[in-house]
């Protein structure tokens, strides 16, 4: 059961396979279920314990598979239920588990409960999705008559009216994406059955999207005006709304309770603080294992994500350090760089040309000794980059297809809009994974739905797998200390040098064992003055990322990107 004694998810790693991107097994050019059963050896060689597969549902794909339409079937793209239960024998069979997408703050519009609900308005199904007339005193249509002035994830209101109806429903995210009304006990309940019926079939457990908007305050009120345009903020009213608590631990009983087996629990929650993911992981209240939170991801923007910011490495320490104090004692974090919302994480945080191999094995080594659960997504594993995206119609993804309509009109220069894009799109985590270094990069024998990156040609994981010093053994050497050092799932975390302009360090500590963590992010040389570093060079080197290290003289001096682990054991005091 979830949140058992043994947590045994402290000594796990995550890996998110983005099922489209991953790999194609019959040549329509988009990822399949078989494709990804063909590749497990290449995730069990790498070492790690679960897969999260991204939703793999039947979908209309307007949001890539996040606007589900059947949540007890497989999308007949991906495969078929006979082939999601052959993966899941070849994962269990290698000694893997499986996380799968839990996507209940919205349906597809074109799932049936909705059809149903928008059928009339005393259809039994209507009160499953949040529903409004028109602004008092205003005509549905009006401009401005939108029931709330909330601005959705996706630009634009969060509403949208049915002509048929003359009323708007609620939708966070796309037009397509109508919001589930937890308030509804028949909502819940037939979520629970729909969760157990995947857990009967043998899942490990669930990432659950967005799960922190699925309680919003009933009265939606109006959000605080957004700078410039008519819409507003309405994320204090859906972010950890007043049920949230309830609503999870009401999952916890009648779901997870259930089940006498190790399940993971993992709550998708932008906006949430250190102190509510204190209340949402401590296990006796009975929540969820661990959560996703997005302010180090968020560090290196303005007011949008599409207002570019430069990153500083304190501010980075500052929020990650939090978190790991926050939840020292009780609870648990999620620590990842990247997944298929964020950029590639080396062309973020390390440098993508010259120091690419080396940065990339720094980031892994900052993140993954971290007190917490790492996850790796798709082709972190081999460095992969962000793609040359040239131009608007290179992009897929709808949320910048839609920011690129909305700043162009807008009045934005088209080259400031494309150059944001560039950097923070979704799109870059979402380019086909790099096999090889033939055409399509051993992804598919079609046309990749999302062009290839041509650095496949180099960037793959054929070469990486076959060169010792690649990223991808640099990140097994990762999963593996985890599984055999208890330190790195067990100790305690102390932030050293918080101030340091470059050096990102901290130290581990269980009983008598302690580890250092030392990195240089920047391209010149540093030093980390730690006031024991003399002893700490003098300490077994675990692992590095730059050869042989210069400890001479007792001082920690890092070539540019280097990162090093040290281990030590204390004398008995
Ligand atoms: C978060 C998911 O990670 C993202 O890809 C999706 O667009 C939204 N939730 C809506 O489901």
């Amino acid at each position: 059961m979830s949140g058992t004694a043994d947590q045994w998810w402290k000594r796990a790693v995550v890996y998110q396979i983005y099922p489209r991107s991953f790999a194609d097994s019959d040549g329509d050019g988009i990822g399949d279920l078989p494709g990804i059963a063909a590749r497990l050896d290449h995730l069990a060689e790498l070492g790690v314990d679960v897969i999260w597969l991204s939703p793999v549902y039947p979908s209309p794909q307007d949001d890539a598979g996040y606007d589900i339409s059947d949540y007890q079937d497989i999308d007949s793209t991906f495969g078929s239920l006979a082939d999601f239960d052959a993966l899941l024998a070849g994962v269990h069979d290698r000694g893997m588990k499986v996380v799968m997408d839990l996507v209940v703050n919205h349906t597809s519009d074109e799932h049936p409960w909705f059809v149903e609900a928008r059928a009339s308005k005393d259809n039994p199904k209507r009160d499953w999705y949040w529903w409004r007339p028109a602004r008092a005193g205003m005509n549905p249509g009006d401009p401005g008559a939108e029931p709330t002035n909330w601005r959705s994830f996706f630009s634009g209101p969060t509403w949208e009216l049915d002509p048929a109806t003359g009323e708007y429903y609620l939708h966070l995210f796309s037009r397509k994406q109508p919001d589930l009304n937890w308030e509804n006990p028949d909502v819940r309940e037939a979520v629970y059955s729909m969760m157990r019926w995947w857990l009967d079939r043998g899942v490990d457990g669930f990432r659950m999207d967005v799960i922190n908007m699925i309680s919003k305050d009933p009265a939606l009120p109006d959000g605080h005006p957004l700078g410039g345009g008519p819409l507003g903020d309405g994320t204090p009213h859906f972010f950890c709304g007043p049920r949230i608590h309830e609503f999870l631990q009401e999952m916890h009983r009648e779901v997870f309770a259930r089940y006498d087996r190790p399940i993971l629990t993992v709550g998708e929650m932008p906006g949430v603080t250190v102190e509510e993911a204190l209340l949402f992981t401590d296990p006796e209240r009975r929540e969820v294992d661990m959560v996703f939170q997005f302010e180090h991801v968020q560090l290196d923007q303005g007011a949008t994500k599409w207002d570019l910011q430069p990153l500083r490495l304190r501010d980075l320490k500052a929020s990650l350090g939090r978190w790991q104090a926050g939840l020292a004692e009780r609870g648990w974090n999620s620590l990842y760089w990247n997944n298929h919302d964020q950029p590639r994480a080396v062309s973020r945080f390390g440098d993508d040309r010259q120091y690419r191999v080396r940065s990339a094995k720094l980031l892994g080594t900052v993140l993954h000794l971290h007190r917490g659960t790492p996850y790796v997504y798709q082709g972190e594993e081999l460095g992969m980059t962000n793609a040359p995206f040239a131009a608007i119609e290179d992009f897929r993804d709808i949320e910048s297809l839609n920011h690129y309509a909305e700043a162009i009109a807008a009045g934005h220069a088209r080259d400031e809009v494309l150059a944001a894009l560039r950097y923070r799109g979704r799109d870059n985590a979402r380019t086909p994974m790099q096999w090889d270094a033939s055409e399509h990069a051993g992804f598919t024998t079609g046309m990749p739905w999302l062009a290839v990156n041509p650095n496949h040609e180099s960037i793959n994981a054929e070469a990486a797998r076959s060169d010792p010093d690649s990223v991808f053994h640099h990140y097994r050497r990762l999963i593996e200390l985890r599984h055999t050092e208890p330190v790195v799932a067990h100790g305690d975390f102390t932030m050293r040098l918080a101030d340091h302009e470059h050096v990102y360090a901290y130290t581990r500590r269980l009983e008598d064992v302690e580890l250092l963590v030392v990195a240089n992010f920047s391209g010149g040389r540093v030093t980390a003055d730690l006031e024991d570093a003399a002893e700490w060079a003098a300490a077994e080197l675990l692992l590095g990322n730059a050869g042989a290290p210069d400890a001479s003289g007792g001082t920690l001096r890092l070539a540019p990107w280097e990162a090093r682990v040290y281990k030590r054991r204390l004398a008995a005091s």
